[in-house]
């Protein structure tokens, strides 16, 4: 898994650095080459002479050798890597990733570093549990880093507590887990719709709703970051996408998706049916701007839309997984599981639509994955990004 890896260690002061070469030495023996980068205070930790010794490169430390003026770039140090992992990080560097504080080689080069970043915190345990810390946590975490949680146990301080850096065995075991979820979904092509559908009244209005998209969005970009070429469907929506691996397809209302997506489902190994369709559109669309004058009452007939999910359901194949979501105000886990029935899902995710940090517009998500067994699975409230890629793990286990 690690084998001709190319592997920043970011190293960072905190006593925990000693165990950076015992962690050193197993990237080596696997295979990867490593590039150390180090903040200054780490020097005080640990002899810059042993990592580059057992990296047989130099190590990295300042913007440029004294010496010679030998200048040494963050930008292409960034480009070079297939991941930096910072072990250990201290709540010092912690707070300048969140922040974007870069006034020293090892964060200017995780600001310039485009591949996938791991960070195995090291701290006493008040300061690991502070809000100050905790908050920049999340707020790396929402960058898409990866934090390997720091194990409990005895503290340099003589307290115990949580805040003690993973072992090296185990942030390794964390690295190759990563690498290997990175291409879970290799040759695999994923269908994914989002956002609202926009039925149109007249030239000027449609019925809709508040999706913005960003759920099926994040899906589409876990897919993608997991090597899938991705269809994504999307209603009206703002957001952009940049993976490469995604294919858009921008349709308006719920026929257009309707239509693309029984275009693209056939190819499919998965789809993961995430928009917010609306299930009526107006019988007739007016070719005028309807007029205020025209009547004192406005009555509107609507006909039912397509349901796109259950027509994927009813041309799913062995070996082809479905999932969906269901938006409930109320009853969520017995709405849910009839929906999943009716539309032959394989797992469905459950999403209130009355909380405030959860459902429509936000960031964040609280979802219940349940499956056709009936087993359900109740995750905590996390951003989008994390609720996908709980939904994407979810998908990896049930593809053949
Ligand atoms: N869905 C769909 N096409 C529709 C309606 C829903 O593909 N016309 C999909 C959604 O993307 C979601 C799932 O079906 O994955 C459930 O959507 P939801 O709106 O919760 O359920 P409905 O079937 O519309 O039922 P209701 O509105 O009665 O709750």
């Amino acid at each position: 898994m690690l084998n001709n890896k190319k592997i920043i260690l970011g190293i960072t002061g905190s006593i925990a650095a000693y165990k950076a070469a015992a962690l050193l030495r197993l990237l080596i023996r696997d295979g990867a080459e490593a590039q150390v980068v180090m903040t200054p205070a780490a020097k005080e930790f640990i002899a810059p002479l042993s990592l580059s010794t057992l990296s047989r490169k130099a190590v990295v430390s300042e913007f440029f050798a004294g010496k010679d003026g030998t200048w040494n770039s963050h930008v292409d140090l960034g480009l070079w890597a297939d991941a930096m992992l910072i072990a250990p990080a201290t709540a010092s560097t912690i707070g300048k990733m969140a922040n974007g504080i870069a006034d020293n080689m090892l964060v200017t080069t995780y600001l310039s570093c485009k591949a996938p970043v791991l960070l195995a915190p090291a701290m006493d345990l008040d300061m690991y549990a502070h809000p100050a810390t905790q908050s920049n946590l999340q707020r790396i975490r929402s960058y898409g880093n990866i934090i390997i949680e720091p194990a409990s146990g005895e503290l340099a301080s003589g307290l115990v507590g949580k805040g003690r850096m993973e072992e090296p065995e185990a942030i390794i075991a964390a690295l190759k887990n990563h690498f290997a979820m990175r291409s879970a979904l290799h040759g695999r092509k994923i269908l994914v719709t989002a956002g609202p559908t926009f039925e149109r009244i007249d030239p000027v209005r449609f019925v809709g709703n508040f999706s913005s998209g960003k759920m099926g969005f994040a899906i589409a970009e876990g897919c993608a970051e997991r090597g899938a070429e991705v269809t994504l469907i999307a209603g009206p929506v703002s957001l952009r996408t940049s993976h490469p691996q995604i294919r858009r397809i921008d349709v308006e209302s719920a026929r257009e998706m309707h239509a693309a997506a029984m275009e693209s489902f056939p190819s499919s190994d998965a789809a993961i049916l995430c928009a917010a369709v609306a299930d009526f559109r107006p019988a007739t669309i007016a070719e005028e701007k309807i007029k205020r004058e025209d009547s004192s009452e406005m009555i509107l007939h609507l006909t039912p839309n397509p349901d796109i999910a259950a027509s994927i359901g009813a041309l799913k194949r062995s070996g082809q997984i479905v999932a969906g979501f269901a938006l409930e105000t109320s009853d969520g886990i017995a709405h849910a599981s009839a929906k999943l029935k009716r539309k032959n899902f394989d797992f469905i995710a459950l999403n209130p639509a009355n909380e405030l940090d959860a459902g429509f517009g936000v960031d964040t998500n609280r979802i219940t994955i349940i499956d056709s067994n009936g087993i359900c699975r109740a995750f905590p409230l996390k951003s989008k990004q994390e609720a996908a890629a709980d939904i994407i793990n979810e998908l990896i286990t049930r593809l053949p």
